[in-house]
């Protein structure tokens, strides 16, 4: 009697496809990329690869996608806790424009795959002008990770999936890091902003790990009662608006429904005018400091009759057609668990439509050409 053996179904470690698997490693892929980095006991946080560049003056985000969606939510930190202004740009927009670099900016360059070749372009750029650059990749070796000054790895493990799940996690992991530890070098960060920090993420891998399978039923059911419509708004404010982005991003590239991110205070210049009872919201309500504006945008919305999804925490207030309640986390830390919400609504939707989740149609893993 011979054992059926396929090398892909081992890898995919019992998970139907490599993009669930990814996404139920985001608690390790958290943990994995902490160590070494947070002192737990002490309550610092230190990235050894920036202690010998000094804290910069200005910062510039380069990437594509997922890491742009990534850099984009980093930037609040950054100018909250660090106090460093930056500047987040779409690399195949920064590459054709022409920047005002200053000497003393650094460049940073967020990658995944490490090989995207607008984003690889920028850092040239960069170079050239001799700006220093920051490279934040996963994948270990290359182009991007050898052509920058310093390169911060993410840690993350191999990601097969074309959608991008994991990656960004561990990319928010580190520019959380990033951004407590020029905070605390330039004397900025508040001790009790730190403490928190340190303390939030040291329950987050945990958190996540026993709110997943919930997650996933939660999103499995919703994702069967909406993929019939054929457009989705996806809301959010402050950190939530790249979060809605993203989870419009990846709802397009793998279910192929149409989606739209939007900041929720943009809504009422224009794109309101699209809603109408098959046109649903995916929003993010989180109970952070706009949630009593994402709430009032949302009843802009009902007063159309959009049909509307949210995502918030315990003790809302909300009103609408479905309330998908995931446990609160220490400030902008909510974030960690607000993203597998949005990545395993699209991949059940994918799935239920029958799509090829791993392989989505005209889409390749790294884009290596312009
Ligand atoms: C995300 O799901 C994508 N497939 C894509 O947007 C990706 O994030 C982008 O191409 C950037 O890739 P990189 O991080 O490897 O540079």
């Amino acid at each position: 009697h011979h054992i059926q053996w396929d090398v892909q179904a081992a890898q995919k470690g019992g998970y139907k496809h490599f993009m669930l698997k990814e996404i139920f490693e985001q608690p390790r892929v958290i943990t994995d990329c902490m160590t070494g980095r947070v002192d737990w006991q002490r309550k610092e946080v230190s990235l050894p690869e920036l202690d010998a560049l000094p804290v910069p003056r200005r910062l510039h985000i380069v990437a594509c996608g997922t890491s742009y969606h990534a850099g984009m939510w980093g930037r609040h930190l950054l100018e909250n806790w660090a106090q460093i202004p930056v500047n987040v740009e779409i690399a195949s927009e920064f590459r054709y424009r022409n920047p005002i670099l200053d000497p003393d900016d650094v460049i940073l360059v967020i990658s995944q795959s490490g090989e995207t070749a607008d984003t690889l372009a920028g850092l040239r750029i960069a170079r050239e002008r001799g700006i220093r650059v920051i490279g934040l990749c996963n994948v270990v070796g290359s182009s991007i990770a050898r052509e920058s000054d310093t390169v911060i790895y993410t840690q993350a493990g191999p990601e097969i999936s074309v959608a991008s799940t994991k990656a960004m996690c561990s990319q928010m992991t580190v520019l959380t890091l990033m951004a407590l530890a020029w905070g605390k070098r330039k004397g900025c960060l508040a001790d009790d902003i730190l403490q928190n920090a340190v303390t939030g993420l040291s329950k987050l891998p945990g958190q996540l790990e026993m709110e997943l399978p919930r997650m996933r039923s939660e999103a499995q059911s919703i994702a069967r009662q909406y993929s019939s419509a054929r457009s989705f708004f996806f809301l959010g404010r402050g950190q939530c608006y790249p979060l809605a982005l993203e989870g419009a991003l990846k709802l397009k590239e793998i279910s192929y429904i149409h989606a739209e991110g939007y900041a929720s205070g943009e809504m009422k210049h224009g794109p309101i005018a699209l809603i109408d009872p098959a046109f649903p919201t995916f929003a993010l309500a989180l109970s952070d400091g706009l949630y009593s504006k994402v709430k009032s945008n949302l009843e802009e919305v009902q007063a159309r009759s959009g049909k509307i999804i949210a995502l918030a925490n315990p003790g809302h207030d909300l009103n609408v057609d479905h309330t998908w309640i995931i446990p609160e986390a220490w400030g902008p830390l909510g974030s960690f668990l607000a993203l597998p919400a949005l990545q395993l609504f699209s991949y059940e939707a994918a799935d239920y439509l029958g799509k090829d989740v791993d392989q989505p149609r005209n889409l390749a893993k790294s884009v290596t050409v312009e």
